[in-house]
């Protein structure tokens, strides 16, 4: 991504700001013990459960699960780029940017893309008005029932026959034209430069603020390909992007729901029978990015639609499954099944917006879609059937966060199989150490190394108990014990560091993606704060003897090779028996 900060001036500039000021000046926050707590501005809610922990210098919300720190908050909330939002708290925060000099190694600039789509967009717009051969295009639009109002809405265009038509237009200079390509308008094959988009009727791509970041062209006519669509580009990322998302939001401030479709011409079609709250995935799957974006985009209710066949039907199972994760009953997720043969489009067309909502309103929630098809093919009268149940049921209901919703979904699982099982008890063997009653299921649920990771993640003040346990873990050679690792490297470094730091530290690398996952407040929701510091050592201790085990090997094969020094045998000896050479127990606070 280009225009970075260097990670030890957002740290720096983390360190500066306080959250409970920035996130204060846009929500209503109320003192709660040492939390300040508001109504949500990521989904509706009546009751406040998004949190502000100045402790930490985080925010995170019960409700929907967002989370993150003060950049992340002026990202989402402000619908900030993140250069934008690191500059703006530079701002308040009195701290001069770094040169572009210091800036972490760039890329090109995303920056002139913008104006360059937007003119792109206009041009095509007014060619639609005024291109000698754009007749066509204007019929076939009529041709489908739309009217000028709903194409102006939706800034519809027509790109002309030939090769240069923007290639004149905007790419008179050497650097134009680059940027042309780099915003995937222009093709250069064999040294031969040419529009990417002709004879097309164009769909500009805006992102949720409303700039293009690219387009969909149609043809008129039967062809290959039917809808050409730009490549990813800079700004245009198409697993992250929904089309009609923006228009969306403009025609609604409160829309009933927001509704999930395949294409262009459905989004389109809808509005123009009334349905302005329609949204089209790009081409692809759905992916967790778009249902973040989707849930935090305040509708009360997401449905989404598939074809009724069978093709339909395993698709909107792979949605449910990317939806698990994020499924908190908070906002229902429906799935609707068309009748075979019709999309959206042709549907509506046919019956009109009434009937249409009728169908929305009734279609199936996805806790009703995942049991359906859970129990379709099973016999429940049966053991056996009843144990394939809980087996293929168990994954799944484990992907949704620990809540409420999760309870039911376990309550109406045990209801089918008869086995009031107890999920809690049944999270896997249960480390020797957690005597605890009433902990996290979320959290047992986690591995041990996930486990400590949260934990620090959480409150990095604890390291010290990671620390004070012995260090066999650290012969554990995995991706999560090196974050474990550098994680108390970087604590130890920076005593007194904040949540909010840590997490800034990992942005955008390799690990970013689970320190995202794992710092998540409401994992460790439910284990009382005194009891953390038992828990991270438990963690500890439960991954020490893996490590011990993988340790005992390395030695056992050293021994039968080249023998061991004294240190080894030493290792050796502890290996087996740690208890007689634990480390002195050490205490902090
Ligand atoms: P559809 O063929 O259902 O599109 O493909 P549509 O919008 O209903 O098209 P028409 O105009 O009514 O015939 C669904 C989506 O799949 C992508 C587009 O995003 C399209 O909107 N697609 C489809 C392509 O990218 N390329 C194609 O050639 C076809
Ligand atoms: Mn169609």
């Amino acid at each position: 991504m280009a225009g970075k900060f260097p990670s030890d001036f957002r740290e720096r500039l983390l360190e500066r700001i306080e959250i409970a000021e920035i996130v204060g000046a846009r929500v209503q926050l109320k003192k709660a013990g040492g939390l300040l707590k508001g109504l949500c501005p990521f989904h509706t809610e009546k009751t406040p459960s998004f949190v502000v922990t100045p402790s930490r210098q985080t925010y995170h919300c019960f409700g929907c699960g967002v989370h993150g720190n003060a950049i992340d908050f002026l990202i989402e909330h402000d619908r900030l780029t993140f250069r934008e939002a690191v500059e703006e708290l530079a701002q308040q925060a009195g701290l001069e940017l770094p040169s572009e000099a210091d800036a972490a190694p760039a890329g090109p600039d995303p920056r002139p893309l913008y104006p360059l789509l937007e003119q792109a967009a206009a041009l095509f717009q007014q060619q639609l008005r005024e291109h000698p051969q754009a007749r066509r295009a204007v019929d076939y639009l009529r041709g489908r029932g739309l009217s000028g109002e709903v194409a102006a809405r939706f800034g519809l265009g027509f790109a002309p026959p030939g090769w240069d038509f923007l290639l004149k237009q905007l790419g008179q200079h050497p650097d134009a034209r680059t940027l042309l390509e780099r915003a995937g308008l222009v093709i250069e094959r064999e040294g031969r430069r040419y529009d990417r988009f002709r004879n097309r009727v164009m769909f500009p791509i805006r992102d949720r603020r409303g700039r293009v970041i690219g387009f969909g062209g149609r043809l008129l006519d039967d062809g290959e390909p039917k809808y050409l669509n730009s490549p990813e580009n800079l700004v245009f990322h198409k697993g992250r992007e929904l089309y009609g998302l923006f228009e969306a939001q403009q025609a609604n401030r409160q829309p009933p729901r927001l509704l999930v479709v395949e294409g262009y011409m459905d989004v389109i079609a809808l509005a123009q029978f009334g349905v302005s709250y329609a949204v089209a995935t790009l081409g692809t799957a759905t992916t967790p990015e778009h249902l973040t974006r989707l849930l935090r985009s305040a509708a009360p209710e997401l449905v989404f639609c598939f074809d009724g066949d069978r093709a339909g039907r395993d698709a909107a199972w792979k949605a449910l499954e990317i939806a698990l994760p994020q499924a908190t009953g908070q906002t229902p997720i429906r799935f609707l099944f068309l009748p075979e043969g019709e999309d959206p489009d042709s549907l509506i067309r046919q019956e009109g917006s009434g009937p249409f909502e009728q169908r929305m309103e009734q279609a199936t929630l996805l806790s009703d879609f995942l049991f359906e098809r859970l129990t379709s093919a099973r016999n429940l009268g049966s053991d056996e059937g009843r144990a394939s149940l809980d087996a293929a049921a168990r994954p799944l209901l484990n992907k949704v966060p620990v809540g409420t919703f999760r309870d039911l979904l376990e309550q109406r699982l045990a209801k089918l199989t008869g086995v009031a099982s107890n999920a809690r008890q049944r999270q896997g063997p249960r480390p020797a150490f957690s005597r605890a009653q009433g902990r996290s299921q979320g959290l047992t649920q986690l591995n041990p190394m996930r486990r400590a990771i949260a934990l620090l993640l959480d409150d990095p003040a604890l390291a010290p108990h990671a620390l004070a346990e012995p260090g066999d873990w650290r012969e554990i050679d995995s991706p999560g014990v090196r974050l474990l690792a550098e994680l108390l490297e970087v604590i130890g470094a920076r005593p007194g560091i904040s949540s909010a730091v840590l997490y800034e530290h990992w942005r955008e690398r390799d690990q970013a993606s689970i320190v995202e996952r794992l710092s998540n407040s409401a994992l460790l929701a439910h284990i009382p704060p005194e009891g953390r510091a038992e828990e991270l050592a438990g963690a500890i201790r439960r991954l020490n003897r893996d490590g011990r085990s993988i340790l005992r090997q390395r030695l056992l094969s050293k021994a039968s090779t080249e023998g061991l020094t004294a240190e080894e045998r030493t290792q050796w000896q502890r290996s087996l028996n740690p208890a007689a050479h634990a480390a002195p127990p050490q205490t902090k606070n």
